[in-house]
Parts: C-alpha cells; sequence; structure tokens
C-alpha cells in the first residue's frame, strides 16, 4: 500500500520504531491509538507502562486487511459478511485468538480484538511495519481519548518513539466493539458502527447491558474495559435530561455560575450566557458533530483550572447516539439529572 502523500517519510520512520519493538502514536478515524508491534510480548508491556493501564485491560490488534488477521485469529463467515461491510472502518472484532498473538496483548484472554482502520496513514503505517499493530487509544489511562496529535503529545510526549500528526480524528469516538461466537454478537462497546446497522447482518445480536447501565459489584465485564473508570473530566460531569427550556430554567438556577461549564449545542447559544463557560458541541441534530467534538471539548475543560462544575445534555440512545450516551455517561460517572 502507498503512503499517504507527504506523510511517506514519517511512515516509514514510524514503521521502523515499530519493528525495533518501540512505541508511535498513530492516527485513526475514531481517535489517536497507542501503537506497538501486536506479536511482540514486550511491546504490550511496554504499551501498558506508558499508557499507566492495567495490564489485565487487552489491546486491539490492526490490520491493513481483513483477510491478515488469519494468521492472529479464527475467522468466521460472519467476520467477513461483517468486514465486507464495515471494514475498512470503525468496527472491532472479537474472534478466538491464535496462539501467535502473546497473552500480554489479550490480557490473558483466549481472545483478540481485531480492528482494521480506515484512515489512510494508519493502513499504510500497518502495511509498511509489516505486522499488526496493537494499539490502545493514545491517552493516559483515566483521561478523554485524544482526537488530536496535540492531545495524545500532551498525554505522550517523552513516553513514545514517534508522533504521526495525520489532522482531527473524523469520527472522534473509539471503535463499535462487538464479540462474535458463531452468528452470535454481543455489542460490547457503541461506536460509529450502529447497532441498527449490525443487526441487519447477524442472525443474533445483543447489547451488553454494561453499555447503558454501570456495572453492579461484583459483576464479571465481558470486556476487562467495561470495569474501569474511564474519560473523567477534572470538574465532575452532570447530564441533564429534559427538554430545553428545562436545561436553559436549571443552568440559569445554579448560584455558582462563574465556575460551570456548559456543552452546548448551536442552538443554545442565544440562551446561555457569560459567566457560564461554554462549550460548543455542533447542532442539537447532528450527532456527527457532537461525537467529533465531545472528547476535546472535555480536554478544553480540563484546562480552565476554574472550572467545578460541567454540565451536558443527556444523548440519545438510537444510532450514533448510543455511542455518545454510553461515553457521556461514563464521563459523568452515570450522574444523570431528569429535569421536569
Ligand atoms: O477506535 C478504537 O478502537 C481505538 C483506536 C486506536 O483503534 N482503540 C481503542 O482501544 O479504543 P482501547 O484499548 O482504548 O479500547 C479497547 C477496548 C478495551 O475496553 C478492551 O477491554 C476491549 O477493547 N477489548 C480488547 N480486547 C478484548 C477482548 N479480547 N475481549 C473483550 N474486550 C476486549
Ligand atoms: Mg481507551
Amino acid at each position: 500500500m502507498d503512503a499517504p502523500q507527504g506523510h511517506e517519510t514519517e511512515i516509514g520512520i514510524a514503521a521502523d520504531a515499530i519493528r525495533r519493538g518501540e512505541l508511535v502514536v498513530f492516527p485513526t478515524e475514531t481517535v489517536y491509538g497507542l501503537g506497538g508491534n501486536a506479536t511482540d510480548p514486550n511491546a504490550a508491556a511496554a504499551i501498558y507502562a506508558a499508557k499507566g493501564r492495567p495490564s489485565d485491560n487487552p489491546l486491539i490488534i490492526h490490520v491493513a486487511n481483513p483477510e491478515d488477521a488469519e494468521p492472529y485469529a479464527v475467522t468466521t463467515s460472519a467476520y467477513y459478511r461483517l468486514a465486507r461491510r464495515f471494514m475498512p472502518g470503525p468496527l472491532t472484532l472479537i474472534l478466538k485468538k491464535k496462539p501467535t498473538v502473546p497473552l500480554t496483548v489479550t490480557g490473558g484472554l483466549d481472545t483478540v480484538a481485531v480492528r482494521c482502520p480506515a484512515h489512510p496513514v494508519a493502513r499504510a503505517l500497518i502495511a509498511a511495519a509489516g505486522v499488526p499493530i496493537a494499539a490502545p487509544s493514545a491517552n493516559l489511562s483515566g483521561r478523554p481519548s485524544p482526537t488530536t496529535a496535540k492531545h495524545a503529545a500532551e498525554d505522550l510526549f517523552g513516553r513514545v518513539s514517534y508522533i504521526i500528526d495525520g489532522g482531527e480524528a473524523e469520527i472522534g469516538l473509539e471503535s463499535t466493539i462487538v464479540a462474535l461466537d458463531g452468528d452470535r454478537g454481543v455489542l460490547l462497546r457503541p461506536g460509529a458502527v450502529t447497532p441498527e446497522e449490525l443487526s441487519e447482518e447477524l442472525s443474533s445480536f445483543e447489547i451488553s447491558p454494561a453499555v447503558t447501565a454501570g456495572l453492579k459489584e461484583n459483576e464479571r465485564p465481558l470486556s476487562p474495559g467495561m470495569k474501569y473508570k474511564h474519560y473523567a473530566p477534572r470538574a465532575p460531569l452532570t447530564l441533564l435530561s429534559g427538554d430545553a427550556t428545562a436545561f436553559y430554567r436549571y443552568l440559569d438556577a445554579l448560584s455558582d455560575k462563574e465556575h460551570v461549564g456548559v456543552l452546548c449545542f448551536k442552538e443554545d447559544l442565544p440562551f446561555i450566557k457569560p459567566p457560564l463557560t461554554i462549550f460548543p458541541i455542533g447542532n442539537r441534530a447532528d450527532l456527527r458533530a457532537q461525537s467529533h467534538c465531545f472528547f476535546a471539548a472535555l480536554r478544553d475543560a480540563d484546562e480552565n483550572p476554574s472550572l467545578t462544575h460541567l454540565y451536558a445534555h443527556l444523548p440519545p440512545t438510537s444510532g450514533l447516539g448510543l455511542a455518545l450516551y454510553n461515553r457521556a455517561l461514563r464521563a459523568a460517572a452515570h450522574t444523570v439529572i431528569t429535569l421536569t
């Protein structure tokens, strides 16, 4: 695969670093990834160390083409059916692993997560490295996923050999994750490939309850990632459920407005005024724009040390809304106020 114009040299340098067992930050269409050689058990250990991530939380292996997963995963007809429609793209599928994938990459599990990203720089890098790339999101554990090279550098500069800047991540939320068992699929993490689309391709499809609810104590998560608190902004986030009028009324009644930030829609701007601090995230109906902006808005909020509280609309649960809902709920540690 030819490297995208203007990135040839960097891709060559980064691919060499991956082959030497070093780590690189690279762009994907979802969020930036922190990559290492997926066949090297030491690279996985280095990734966990750089992120400050527990080593029982497994990594996704990234391949340039769906069929490149063959040496590493036990592929199935459902895998190729989903791959035909959604890959390259923001979908990760969990399959039985082959022995070529070190247990350090899968956090000791006998399954492996496979993703074929659509971003041309990511695909060219994987192809040039000649090995699949194990990569979590390129943030420190507990920080919002990075949607720009600058975000990734804020968290990981000095901890990686190379950072490739491929511009803003188009989608802005991490890939959809589906665990496959024959023709049965379980949605573990919602993303830009929606439940509605997935259920058209699988004879049995369900959404793991953990996607919308908090894990109950002692419940064993299907995906180790579910048990960690993610994406928490420094100022605690509260989600408000209710119509626009109730939203404005609630914010208007807050006493400590100088220290409050609000993630709001373009339509809200005439109604939400200083001293509230405003973080615009797109039009009310534009879930793509909101997904694109969400993590960046949380990082912007973190840069304002005077903020003590953040508020946002509770997203809808259908289509792409479910991915935003899931990230917002986690960022808010499940704090939702229903307005009447
Ligand atoms: O969009 C994305 O998926 C980004 C880009 C870089 O590709 N990557 C990403 O990776 O979000 P990470 O590590 O931040 O999230 C991967 C999630 C974790 O929650 C992990 O627990 C889950 O995938 N996972 C990985 N392997 C798994 C497996 N074998 N079984 C169940 N869950 C798995
Ligand atoms: Mg992550």
